[in-house]
C-alpha cells in the first residue's frame, strides 16, 4: 500500500490529481470516488495502465516502466481513495 502511494505520487499524480480530485490535467479523469474509474473491473484497469485505456489520447502506457506487482500496488492505492470518498458520503 505504501509502495502504491509512492508510485502513484511519482507516476500518476500530475495528471490524475490527489484524493480530492484537484490539480488534474483537463483530460485526465479523477481516480477518487467522483470519477468513473471505480465502475471498471480490476482486470481492465490493470490492462489499461499497462497498455493504455480505450480512446487513449494522453495517458501513457506503463508496461515498460512498472512491473505487474507495481501496477497492482498502484491500483490498490487508488482504491483507498474510493473508500475515503464513499465514507465522506
Ligand atoms: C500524462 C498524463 C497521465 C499520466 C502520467 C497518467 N495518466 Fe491515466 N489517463 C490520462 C488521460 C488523459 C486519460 C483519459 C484517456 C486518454 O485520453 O488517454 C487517462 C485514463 C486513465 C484510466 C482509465 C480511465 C478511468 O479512470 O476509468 C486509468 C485507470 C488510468 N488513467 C490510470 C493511471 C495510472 C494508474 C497512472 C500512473 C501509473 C496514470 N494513469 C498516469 C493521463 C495520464
Amino acid at each position: 500500500m505504501e509502495q502504491g502511494k509512492a508510485l502513484y505520487s511519482a507516476q500518476c499524480l500530475t495528471c490524475h490529481g490527489d484524493e480530492t480530485g484537484q490539480n488534474r490535467q483537463p483530460d485526465a479523469p479523477p481516480h477518487n470516488g467522483e470519477g468513473h474509474t471505480w465502475h471498471h473491473p480490476d482486470r481492465l484497469l490493470f490492462q489499461w495502465v499497462m497498455d493504455g485505456p480505450p480512446l487513449r489520447t494522453a495517458m501513457p502506457t506503463f508496461r515498460s516502466k512498472l512491473s505487474e506487482r507495481e501496477v497492482v500496488a498502484v491500483l490498490a492505492f487508488i482504491k483507498t481513495m474510493w473508500t475515503d470518498e464513499i465514507r465522506k458520503g
